[in-house]
């Protein structure tokens, strides 16, 4: 291991994170009985200009009058570009001191950024006396915030996770896409023939990049990567595949912008019995190794080493957050 420790963002289950628009009063009541491990209520795009002041008041009334118990609770401001971002802050921080976990930050481009919220929330956490210290989600969604990834990463110590939003990520980078987190078949390489002349099309999927630069961002720093949404609510196949690959290079969760998705999200991003069964062996395994004095052995018939320990302790820890929280 580097001497440099890096310390972890606050353990929080974040399999599944419902968007649900603030102009909603219904939709909020409903967010808060969910199955969600996170639950963000927007102001941001999901809400229009006119609706944006009823909206904070319509979050502020449920921070304090619903029952968010066993849920993390965020609320996605307006972005540091617009009018909206200092009174969203104001209003429902001062509206409702303590109640919100977590504080959305969109389109984050610059550390700056980060650091302007931060010195806003300090300020009237300090003012409102809250007990509960705010953390930040931040999306990255804009070419300008991938490419300073990394001072973004490091530039609180609210810092929790980085959140994909490809979204608005396509639309900065002006890639061609179809359904908002979707794959697209141009994305995709002809083979060259085989032997009786025959090819194929590859497809490969077009967010690769953005999501496994940001994994390593956020590992780097202790915080959680989170994959964003997933436009088509109707086609669960597609949330399925999405929500895998994305687990598989190590994202924690990923948005549901439809309560649909919820229970796809915390299945998908919870480890199987059969890969925890599997981990506790590696385990016990090791223990004995360990105790003969060997630093590897095998199992099955595959090798397992030091790093094994490592990769199979994060799974049975996991399994174990889960079944704490349920
Ligand atoms: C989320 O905000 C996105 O733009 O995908
Ligand atoms: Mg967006």
């Amino acid at each position: 291991m580097s001497f440099h420790i890096v310390e972890q963002a606050p353990a929080r289950l974040n399999r599944s994170e419902l968007a649900v628009p603030g102009s909603n009063p219904t939709f909020l009541e409903k967010a808060a009985k969910s199955n969600a491990d996170v639950v963000f209520l927007d102001l941001e795009d999901a809400v229009a200009p006119d609706d944006k002041a009823p909206a904070r008041k319509n979050i502020v009334a449920a921070l304090n009058d619903l029952d968010w118990s066993g849920k993390t609770v965020s609320m996605r401001i307006n972005g540091l570009d617009t009018h909206y971002m200092y009174r969203d802050l104001v209003e429902v921080l001062e509206g409702a001191p303590g109640k919100l976990d977590m504080i959305m930050i969109p389109k984050v481009g610059t550390a700056s950024d980060v650091y302007a919220v931060d010195m806003m929330v300090t300020q009237i956490e300090d003012a409102t006396k809250a007990a509960k210290r705010i953390g930040f989600e931040l999306i990255i969604e804009t070419a300008l915030g991938m490419q300073n990834l990394a001072e973004i990463a490091a530039a609180s110590k609210r810092n929790e996770s980085l959140h994909f939003g490809v979204a608005d990520y396509a639309a900065s980078t002006k890639a061609r896409t179809t359904v908002i987190g979707g794959p697209n078949r141009d994305y995709a390489v002809l083979t060259d023939p085989d032997d009786a002349g025959n090819r194929d099309v590859h497809w490969g999927d077009m967010w690769h990049y953005p999501i496994a630069k940001m994994v390593v961002v956020a590992r780097a720093n202790g915080l959680r990567p989170i994959d964003g949404p997933f436009g088509d609510f109707s086609d669960p196949d597609g949330y399925r595949a999405q929500a895998m690959r994305a687990s598989t290079l190590g994202c924690e969760g990923k948005w549901a912008i439809h309560p649909s998705q919820i229970e796809l999200a915390n299945e998908l991003f919870s480890p199987s019995e059969k890969e925890v069964t599997q981990a506790q062996r590696i385990l016990d395994a090791m223990e004995q190794a360990q105790k003969e004095g060997k630093g590897a052995v095998s199992l099955d018939g595959r090798l397992i080493d030091i790093a094994s320990i490592r990769q199979a302790k994060v799974l049975v820890e996991k399994a174990a957050q889960i079944k704490g929280a349920s």
